[in-house]
């Protein structure tokens, strides 16, 4: 028998490169629990604009940081421009990083009862929080792709918005997560690169499963 509560999927990408889906449906498949990392920035930025906070203050950003837990956020609105803006903002301070990083590593390590692994996605996880996961993913497409992506879902919730203010706000975010100081987005040295420009959702979904196939085979077998 192979360790199975130990498997953890690594995946990082930019905003909007597919990451998300791919890591549901992996941890869908092969029965692992699933954290979107992008949830506790998002959750911070929102806890602090809902405060009246500036999100720019390092300060108080952490000290929310230090204090966050997800049962927090119910029914807060995360999805919105402004949360997007506040979480990237936030997640270049290294003190929020900090702050998050045990339940980030603890939910992979121990993944919730019944689920055998777990699977994490976001910016700094093959390189940071699990530098050791089973499987590495960097997951990415080309900034007018990605941009398409989001505008399609954007426009249902914010009509009248164009696919070009999409796009300048999605190389300002990517622009923010890449050039930060602290845990800057970039490919592990060991990720498998999938870019998903040209690709559908089942076509990356079945790349990824055939790598993650290979690798827990070849996983040293337990007694
Ligand atoms: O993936 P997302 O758009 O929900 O992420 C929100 C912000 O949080 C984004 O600016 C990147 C940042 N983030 C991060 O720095 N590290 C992670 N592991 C996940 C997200």
């Amino acid at each position: 028998m192979t360790n199975q509560s130990s498997i953890i999927i690594a995946i990082d990408g930019p905003a909007a490169s597919g990451k998300g889906t791919l890591a549901k449906r992996l941890a869908n498949f092969y029965d692992f629990s699933h954290l979107d990392t992008g949830i506790l920035y998002r959750g911070v930025g929102w806890l602090v604009l809902a405060a009246d906070g500036d999100p720019r203050d390092e300060e108080t950003a952490t000290r929310v940081a230090r204090d966050f837990s997800l049962d927090r956020l119910e029914q807060a609105d995360i999805r919105n421009a402004d949360v997007a803006r506040a979480a990237s903002i936030v997640a270049a301070m290294p003190g929020v990083r900090a702050a998050l990083l045990d339940f980030q590593r603890q939910f992979a390590k121990s993944p919730p009862a019944g689920y055998f692994g777990a699977v994490l996605d976001g910016r700094d996880i093959g390189t940071v929080v699990c530098p050791d996961a089973t499987v590495k993913f960097y997951i990415t497409a080309s900034p007018e792709v990605r941009a398409h992506r989001r505008w399609l879902e954007l426009r249902l919730s914010s009509p009248g918005i164009s696919e070009e203010e999409v796009l300048d706000s999605l190389k300002r975010r990517d622009a923010r997560d890449s050039g930060r100081d602290a845990a800057p987005l970039r490919p592990a040295k060991n990720a498998e690169l999938i870019d998903t420009s040209a690709l559908t959702a089942d076509e990356v979904f079945s790349r990824a499963r055939r790598i993650v196939d290979q690798k827990i085979k070849n996983l040293p077998q337990q007694d």
